[in-house]
């Protein structure tokens, strides 16, 4: 990877000397870019190209090459590779186009080119790429002229035009890059691979990714959790929804998986996600120029009162709270502003507000020890002037330990003041939202990182060869799904509790069942084609009386043969009824990111309510206490509105169980218990249900 981001030589395969191609442009820019190493064009018709000698071949230059950079059309490319592999080359960048984008044979041509690198243990970026940059090492070997500044944020994209706007963007707000990555169709280096150098990068303070799909999702979250151990990392993932995904697979051929795994991958890996391009923007200012807060107390500095509720209310959607100040701090201010000033929080400094007068009160709140971060807001009254205020704003750069932010709220008379501001490399926005949300970020990822520590996957034993065994008995007999005594008996092998229950063939045989079970029980029918019992009446809770289980025995074979014809009914399965919360886990496998685990809300409206979250196994303690405090109702968990408190420590102990069959059995490409019955504390948790699918590709 070294030889990618920090070659010492380069040779650019296809440079010409024609301005408009993208060969010269690639070897302009390196030339221009002051690229220390040896640059060498190639190209069988020159002799010399923009002043350097040209060499027919990568073979014929008679010294070593680190990294080339591929501009020749698509079919070339697999011969380039070649010659690169024989020459010794450590990278390749192909920026050629014209691969897996365009679909089967573009497909086909992309292997070649992965292979060939593989055969000579060569790393590629691309194809379909814009190339790369390292402005500490002054090498912009892209095709775009836009040189950004240099700084501390590396940039990585899997989209071309994205990599334009926030070169652009860079430029305006005068935000550094360190380096600069379009990592195109990903033939070989991917996202994981860059988080791995980037992580240890000196000249990265931040990261920021544009993802369209992951290719290797398992190892992006492990890359990704130990990156954002060190620095923050802000990803934009694009295809949230149905039809973004379909535009992100026409795209660059990426796959786009489901996006709540994306967004459960990317919370375990402590990075930030943001859902738009100016939200990147911001929280790429803010990160890369301000210290992180050490609490979450904001103080509001601000000249027009509406505008400072405005930030208030923003405050507590992201995670912020308005600092109360120390009777100093309110006297200190007392002291210098006009009487009908507030010298609470937000501190008003009035519409007539002097550049004098916002620098004390920004200094004043700044010292008082329950503030964390400051926000300066500035309404463009015409009393106020804008530019004394945002030079004297720009003086704090450099020499702050809390975070300070501008918000000029306007248009045409605020621009050039938060350009001012920009330029100091203070972060200034247009609306109190977007700045109260950018520290709120830096909060946030404050406590991600500090609480990060807990990292060891739990691991539970279960009884494997039994398991084994059930499956492959499954298996053999051609079936894919099995029945609920079966899925039980799996969980049992793995220390999950379920209550006592027996199948019974008759109605005689389901009344002394239940008598020796104890009253009241539940009937439930059991048949392996049967995947949800309640919607085809197979399930009676509550049945008290022998007489009573006769009857319901017969009506509930019957009522289940008639809405589900054909449907093979071993019998019903009389149960001990356990009492307590209903809760669901699951368990899905997705391609990129393998098992993932569900758990929320159960019942039969778990569909409606979709209060559900999701974690990748393997779950260590911190994702499994993040998973069960983070549904909407976990309040009735611990016993809200005077109910007993729910058993919690048992149902994480479940989770953790289905999390270790998911990891054990590879064939079980589908596992759910609802309704998992939490019971009240100490009472232990049940699984009163179990629907588990197999695949066969294993
Ligand atoms: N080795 C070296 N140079 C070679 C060569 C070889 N084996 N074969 C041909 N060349 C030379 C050509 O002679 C030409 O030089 P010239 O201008 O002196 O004649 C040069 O390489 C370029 O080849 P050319 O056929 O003119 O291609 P091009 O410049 O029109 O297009 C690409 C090449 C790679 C730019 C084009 O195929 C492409 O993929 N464009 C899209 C790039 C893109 O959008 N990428 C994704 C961005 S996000």
């Amino acid at each position: 990877m070294k030889s990618l981001f920090e070659p010492e030589s380069i040779a650019v395969v296809g440079a010409s000397s024609d301005s408009r191609k993208i060969g010269h442009i690639v070897l302009n820019n390196l030339i221009q870019s002051k690229f220390r190493g040896k640059l060498y064009p190639i190209n069988p018709k020159a002799d010399e190209i923009l002043g350097l000698r040209a060499y027919p071949s990568l073979t014929a230059i008679p010294a070593e090459v680190d990294q080339a950079i591929v501009c020749v059309p698509n079919t070339l490319v697999p011969s380039v590779m070649e010659e690169a592999g024989i020459k010794g080359v450590n990278s390749v960048v192909v920026i050629t186009a014209g691969f897996k984008e365009l679909g089967k044979e573009g497909a086909i041509l992309e292997k070649r080119v992965g292979e060939i690198a593989k055969k000579y243990g060569m790393r590629v970026l691309g194809p379909n790429c814009m190339g790369m940059m390292n402005t500490h090492h002054c090498m912009n070997g892209t095709f775009t002229n836009i040189q950004p500044v240099s700084g501390s944020v590396a940039i990585a994209s899997q989209s071309g035009a994205v990599c334009s706007s926030l070169l652009d963007w860079s430029t305006a707000t005068g935000v550094g890059f360190s380096t600069f990555i379009s990592v195109g169709n990903k033939v070989d280096v991917d996202e994981a691979d860059l988080l791995e150098y980037l992580k240890d990068d000196p000249n990265t303070n931040v990261i920021g990714m544009y993802v369209e799909g992951a290719n290797r999702g398992r190892e992006l979250v492990r890359q990704a959790r130990e990156a954002s151990k060190k620095k923050p990392l802000i990803i934009l993932k694009s295809g949230r929804t149905s039809s973004g995904s379909k535009a992100a697979s026409s795209h660059t051929g990426a796959l786009s998986g489901s996006d709540k795994v994306y967004d459960a991958a990317f919370r375990q890996a402590n990075a930030i996600r943001v859902n738009t391009i100016d939200e990147m923007f911001d929280l790429l200012q803010v990160f890369s120029n301000m210290p992180l807060p050490k609490g979450d107390g904001l103080a509001i500095v601000t000249n027009a009162g509406g505008h400072g509720v405005m930030a208030a209310d923003a405050c507590s959607d992201h995670g912020l709270t308005l600092a109360s100040f120390e009777k100093e701090t309110i006297d200190k201010l007392k002291g210098y502003l006009p009487e009908a000033a507030n010298c609470y929080n937000p501190v008003d400094v009035l519409g007539d507000a002097s550049a004098d007068r916002y620098e004390f009160a920004i200094k004043a709140v700044m010292e008082d020890p329950n503030v964390s971060c400051v926000a300066v807001l500035l309404a463009p009254l015409d009393t106020v002037d804008i530019s004394a205020v945002a030079s004297n704003l720009a003086t704090f750069a450099g020499n702050v330990d809390k975070p300070v932010v501008g918000a000029f709220v306007g248009g045409t008379k605020t621009d050039a003041g938060i350009k001012l501001v920009q330029e100091a490399n203070i972060p200034c926005y247009d609306s109190p939202d977007r700045a109260i949300r950018s520290l709120g970020a830096m909060v946030r990822y404050r406590k991600m990182r500090d609480s990060a520590g807990d990292d060891a996957p739990v691991v539970m034993e279960g009884d494997k060869q039994k398991v084994r065994e059930m499956i492959d008995s499954v298996l053999s007999t051609g079936r894919t799904s099995m029945s609920e005594s079966e899925g039980k008996e799996i969980l049992r092998a793995y220390g999950v509790a379920v209550p006592e229950e027996i199948t019974c063939a008759t109605a005689e045989e389901a009344a002394a069942a239940a008598a020796r079970i104890g009253f009241p029980v539940v009937m439930k029918i059991d048949s392996p084609d049967i995947a949800h019992k309640s919607d085809v009446g197979g399930v009676k809770v509550g049945v008290s009386s022998e007489a009573a289980v006769k009857a319901e025995f017969e009506l509930m074979v019957s009522k289940v043969s008639a809405r589900v014809p054909g449907a093979h009914i071993n019998g019903v399965t009389i149960c001990q009824m356990v009492k307590g919360k209903e809760v669901l886990i699951g368990m899905t496998r997705d391609d990129q990111f393998g098992p993932v685990i569900t758990f929320g809300l159960g019942g039969v409206f778990v569909e409606i309510m979709k209060d559900v979250t999701q974690s990748i196994a393997p779950l260590t303690r911190t994702n499994v206490d993040t998973m069960v405090r983070s549904i909407r109702s976990y309040a009735i968990l611990t016993g809200a509105r005077g109910g007993k408190a729910a058993d919690i420590e048992s149902l994480k102990d479940v989770i953790f169980r289905i999390a270790q069959i998911a990891l054990d059995f590879p064939e079980i490409s589908e596992l759910e218990i609802n309704p998992v019955m939490v019971g009240d504390e100490g009472k232990g948790t049940y699984a009163v249900d179990a629907l588990v699918v197999l695949r066969r590709d294993n």
